[in-house]
């Protein structure tokens, strides 16, 4: 191995300082061939305060950096992160379930701890400001022990990221807990396995908190997964849009605490869809409020729209809408659960006397697309018998479920769903019209999805 010091090179630029204001510096990331990158930039951001606040710290144009540790930005004050090369994690997964193990792992691969006025961009040129996180062998491996969260964007007010890519992360990849103010575009993920056995289960933003498979067992069959939600945080003010995911989980999650969020003319395929929650695990508090997703084309995604919260959980989720989503081979376009349970744990609980977590004025509008309903097709989450989406007395031909409880949900309206199965067999509907206190724009049974005139 090449000794490090005589390569690093750290390129420093003091430019004039402005009347009045801080010099702004511009730090160029030092890059040894061969090894970590890491310790040298956590050490010039901490011995430096000139670093942290009014400067550009620049990933070099034409350098495929190693990330072979947990990086953690300080605090950050008017500072922009730009990624100009290619960012490699490990390609050995035992050095990334170590740096996930370690104690000074702060959440995520890489984490910003917070600041004002921060801004992480990637490069327009197609061949560099990606991240590549070798994720193949984990999916190959069904590997689920120690995966890392990508990108931890926390506790950030007025923040930007942009024209970041992802190349198959190991496992979820945006976390914005904590932060206001942040507008995400641009951006793209693409974790497509290579092969139809191998499954990428990762999420492209969580506003939430990162699910882990708590455990999972391979020899055993039926094979099956579990899993369970982390800490809950959320985010204010974010708006999403312009960006391309291809990915194995959801394409975002907006979790308690989320608040006026829009996400907007984008494209997810392969995952699980435009989600709330889960909320309200174990009895939780839950609060989401304001949340748009519009203009999207979803593609064999397995949800469209999804709602999930937890049987007997607490708070609510108010004005949540859904328009104008392309659906294209996606197997439930629109699905809502005030009833989730953990099907690889035990049996639906029994629910007769405790709360369930509200939800009120949800809109699903203009939803344009067809049903994957193929006899036989399995999403390719799905490692068990019955799959863990399994929807009891669900013909596969629904264009909405809604699985509700009575006198907790308020003004939930289908309108201008138009929607054909795969294999044409007339368009169904799921609906128990004794936990529905409105018009729900359609005939609220379960039967064949007839729009009445609200829903036309
Ligand atoms: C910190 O960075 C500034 C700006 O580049 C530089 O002038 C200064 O010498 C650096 N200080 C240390 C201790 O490296
Ligand atoms: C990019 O790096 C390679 C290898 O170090 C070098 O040969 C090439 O000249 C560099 N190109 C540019 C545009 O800097
Ligand atoms: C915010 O940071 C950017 C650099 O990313 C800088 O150009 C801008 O001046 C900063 N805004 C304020 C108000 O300081
Ligand atoms: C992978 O990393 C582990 C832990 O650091 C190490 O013991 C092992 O030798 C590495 N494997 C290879 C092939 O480098
Ligand atoms: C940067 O990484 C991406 C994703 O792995 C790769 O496709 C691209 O070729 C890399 N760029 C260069 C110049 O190696
Ligand atoms: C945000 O800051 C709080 C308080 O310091 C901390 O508990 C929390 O973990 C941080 N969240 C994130 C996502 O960094
Ligand atoms: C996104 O990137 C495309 C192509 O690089 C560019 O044309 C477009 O203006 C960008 N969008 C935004 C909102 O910056
Ligand atoms: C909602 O968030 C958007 C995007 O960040 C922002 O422009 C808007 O002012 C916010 N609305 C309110 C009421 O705060
Ligand atoms: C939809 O996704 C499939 C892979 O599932 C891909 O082959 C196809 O090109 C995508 N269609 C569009 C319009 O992007
Ligand atoms: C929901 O939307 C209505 C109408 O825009 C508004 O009056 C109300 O404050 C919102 N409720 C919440 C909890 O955001
Ligand atoms: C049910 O909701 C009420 C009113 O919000 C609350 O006081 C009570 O603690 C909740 N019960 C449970 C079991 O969470
Ligand atoms: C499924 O349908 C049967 C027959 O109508 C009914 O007894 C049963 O309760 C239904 N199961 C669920 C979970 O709705």
């Amino acid at each position: 191995m090449l000794s490090i010091s005589p390569l690093i090179v750290a390129l420093v630029v003091a430019s004039t300082p402005l009347q009045g204001a801080q010099a702004w510096t511009t730090f160029s990331v030092p890059h040894a061939p061969g090894a970590d990158d890491v310790p040298a930039l956590m050490a010039a951001l901490q011995g430096n305060s000139s670093y942290t606040s009014d400067a550009s710290i620049v990933f070099a144009p034409n350098t495929t950096y190693n990330v072979w540790s947990p990086l953690t930005f300080p605090i950050l004050t008017n500072v922009e992160v730009r990624i100009e090369g290619n960012l490699s994690y490990p390609q050995n997964i035992t050095l990334v379930q170590e740096g996930v193990a370690s104690s000074n792992y702060s959440g995520a691969w890489i984490a910003f701890a917070g600041g004002n006025n921060v801004t992480l961009s990637g490069t327009e040129d197609p061949e560099w400001g990606w991240m590549d996180g070798y994720g193949q062998q984990w999916w190959d491996d069904m590997q689920q022990t120690n995966r890392p969260q990508g990108w931890k964007f926390g506790n950030i007010t007025d923040g930007v990221i942009t024209n970041l890519k992802v190349y198959k992360p190991p496992a979820w990849n945006f976390l914005t807990s904590g932060s206001t103010n942040v507008h995400i575009y641009n951006n793209t993920i693409i974790a497509r396995s290579d092969n139809a056995s191998s499954f990428p289960f990762n999420t492209y933003v969580s506003l939430q908190s990162y699910r882990q498979f708590t455990s999972y067992r391979l020899s055993s069959s039926p094979k099956t997964l579990y899993y369970s939600d982390g800490w809950n945080a959320g985010g204010t003010n974010l708006l999403f849009e312009h960006n391309y995911v291809v990915n194995g989980d959801d394409c975002l999650t907006v979790g308690s605490g989320a608040k006026n969020v829009t996400w907007r003319n984008s494209y997810c395929e392969g995952g699980h869809g435009l989600s709330i929650g889960s909320l309200g695990k174990g009895g939780s508090v839950a609060m989401v409020q304001d949340i748009l997703f519009e203009n999207t084309i979803m593609n064999t995604t397995l949800y469209g729209a999804r709602y999930k919260s937890w049987t007997g959980g607490n708070g609510a989720a108010i004005n949540v809408t859904w328009r104008n989503i392309m659906f294209m081979d996606v197997m439930f376009p629109i699905y809502v659960t005030q009833n989730y349970w953990d099907q690889g744990v035990g049996g639906k609980p029994n629910s007769s006397s405790t709360n369930e977590t509200h939800i009120e004025n949800f809109l699903f509008e203009n939803f344009v697309g067809t049903i994957q309903n193929t006899p036989g097709y399995k999403e390719g989450s799905c490692i068990s018998d019955p799959c863990w989406y399994y929807v009891a007395n669900a013909t596969g031909n629904e264009v909405i479920i809604l699985d509700l409880y009575p006198d907790t949900a308020l003004n939930v309206v289908a309108k201008n769903l138009y929607a054909q199965t795969l294999t044409g067999a007339p368009v169904a509907a799921m609906c128990n019209s004794s936990t529905t206190s409105n018009d729900v724009g359609f005939e609220c049974w379960d039967g064949t999805y007839i729009p009445d005139a609200i829903g036309m």
